[in-house]
């Protein structure tokens, strides 16, 4: 007799990829990333993929990998050109856009904003502003207002800590403010080459921690302005969690403790009420005391999926569902990323198992792309990209995501 198993995955649940319009679009020009890479301080982006013009040749690619959701995010600088000022005519774009993924039975998660910041808002200030949070909210509620027909799943930010320590405490993003004792706390290595170039001083700690602030408040001033013009659309943050962890020593988990809530804790504390759901982006750990090695991708991280069991249990206690939104690694030769995946699923599985509300997993990245600072050399891509010709070759790996979406949508035993 066939027994049908105790299905951990969900039967809506959702399998797919992402991408952020700045790393795959190409000319976005009016940005402070843009900015950055003519005064040669980070690489830069260009024409890239060409995704503007060819996201419905790319998503029959997330077609035929048997994806059922795919995550992109809207380029503020192109929605919001000028200060208060929309341009209709990229609103309808990405509504095409949203179509175009309905159109092949695909759940578009929308992030509001990824990383690249206008140049009206970045040259005036930014999110050091004190007004950041009403003009972000209002450019929120702009384009879900325009978008909400075609599309449930918004994020206002993608992984806020990211953003802050980058800009303000390692200075090598722009706006390239360095706090002179960053190397104390570095975890991460996206553009460590850039980092000599910055402003360094003590005056970056105090804005990092001024930016912190405002991204939450943006987030939950975002949250009510959008559900006044739509309120039943779910609406989240993006928070990229790193999972510290520890050896048996009580020094070492006072440590990964402290670490934790330093990095994740305290955004979510300030945001969590005003989350429909929350994203996941995982793609490393630090466990303190640890004596094992890890083999590493080509980020130099260490390989270790296993680590988004724990980064699902940290969000996990804000009992929101939780989705996986971004993660992967950049591997090139694509010797590693199959297994990767597998055992990146079979950790979310338990989660699920142990009874934490997953409900989508969405591998980072579709296509190779811009990697930031790093330029075009990292390649996260189920798909590889071949900068000069434009062509599309699907990685082994992406077939063996796709048996697996398979293998988890239909368990039988
Ligand atoms: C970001 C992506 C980035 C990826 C790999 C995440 O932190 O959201 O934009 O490409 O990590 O570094």
């Amino acid at each position: 007799m066939n027994i049908k198993s105790v299905q951990t995955f969900p039967d809506n649940f959702y399998w797919g990829a992402a991408t952020a319009s700045y790393q795959v679009e190409g000319w976005n020009e009016n940005t402070d990333w843009a900015k950055a890479g003519k005064q040669g301080r980070v690489p830069l982006a260009g024409r890239l993929s060409d995704h503007y013009n060819r996201y419905e040749s790319d998503f029959d690619l997330v077609k035929k990998l048997g994806h059922n959701a795919h995550r992109f995010s809207i380029e503020w600088s192109r929605v919001e050109p000028r200060a208060g000022e929309f341009d209709e005519k990229e609103i309808v774009h990405y509504k095409k856009v949203l179509k175009a993924l309905r159109k092949r039975k695909i759940e578009p998660f929308v992030t509001l904003w990824h990383f690249t910041l206008p140049l009206w808002f970045s040259e005036t200030g930014g999110f050091e502003r004190t007004d950041a949070p009403a003009i972000f909210a209002r450019y929120c509620a702009k384009v879900v207002d325009a978008l909400k027909d075609d599309c449930h799943f918004f994020s206002t930010i993608n992984e806020p800590n990211v953003f802050g320590s980058n800009g303000w405490l390692r200075g090598s993003w722009p706006p390239f403010k360095r706090f002179a004792v960053t190397d104390l706390v570095s975890v991460t290595n996206s553009g460590r080459t850039f980092e000599s170039q910055a402003k360094k001083g003590i005056m970056p700690l105090f804005l990092y921690l001024r930016v912190m602030k405002n991204l939450a408040r943006a987030h939950n001033l975002a949250y009510d302005q959008i559900k006044l013009v739509a309120p039943g659309v779910d609406v989240s943050v993006v928070k990229h969690v790193i999972y510290f962890h520890a050896n048996w020593n009580p020094w070492n988990m006072f440590k990964a403790a402290l670490a934790n809530y330093a990095w994740t804790s305290i955004f979510m504390n300030r945001t969590y009420r005003k989350c429909d759901s929350v994203g996941l982006n995982y793609y490393f750990h630090k466990k303190f005391g640890d004596t094992a090695t890890y083999e590493k991708t080509d980020m130099d991280w260490d390989i270790y999926p296993e680590g988004i069991y724990g980064s699902l249990r940290l969000l996990s206690k804000y009992k929101k569902p939780l989705f996986v939104t971004e993660a992967g690694l950049a591997d090139k030769a694509d010797v590693h990323r199959a297994n990767y995946i597998e055992r990146q699923i079979m950790a979310v599985e338990n989660a699920i198992k142990d009874g934490m509300d997953v409900r989508g997993h969405m591998y980072w990245s579709l296509i190779d792309n811009y990697e930031w600072a790093l330029g075009i050399e990292k390649c996260f891509g189920l798909v590889a990209i071949n900068y000069e010709t434009l062509e599309r070759t699907i990685r082994p790996s992406a077939w063996h995501y796709k048996k697996l979406i398979e293998r988890y949508s239909s368990k039988i035993s």
